[in-house]
């Protein structure tokens, strides 16, 4: 399983093995990590992250991601609904943060 490392709003990097045929968003979901998101179709554009490192890792964009994210594509975004990781990879969301932790910082 390829090694996903989900940078947090504070930094913090969290790696985890996430299964080749999970997306980006439904690995880290119910583990320790809450990531923002809305419809998981590719339609609200919440998931967006930013790829730091592995973009050639993730599985091509899909046409409903595409159409989504538009010239963001080439600059490094994707929807954590729709992609997969086929190798290792860095994320960030600028928000994302460990469960039970509050929004806003300190
Ligand atoms: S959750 Fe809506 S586009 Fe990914």
């Amino acid at each position: 399983m390829p090694e996903v490392t989900y940078i947090l709003g504070d930094g913090a990097p969290v790696t985890l093995e996430v299964p080749s045929d999970s997306t980006l968003l439904a690995a880290p979901l119910g583990l320790a990590i809450r990531m923002k998101y809305g419809c998981k179709l590719a339609r609200c554009g919440k998931c967006v992250v930013s790829v730091l490192e592995g973009a050639h890792a993730l599985s091509p964009p899909g046409p409903d991601e595409v159409r989504k994210l538009g010239p963001r594509l080439e600059q490094g975004m994707r929807l954590a609904c729709q992609a997969r990781a086929r190798g290792p990879c860095v994320l960030r969301q600028e928000w994302v943060r460990m469960h039970g932790e509050r929004r806003g910082g300190p």
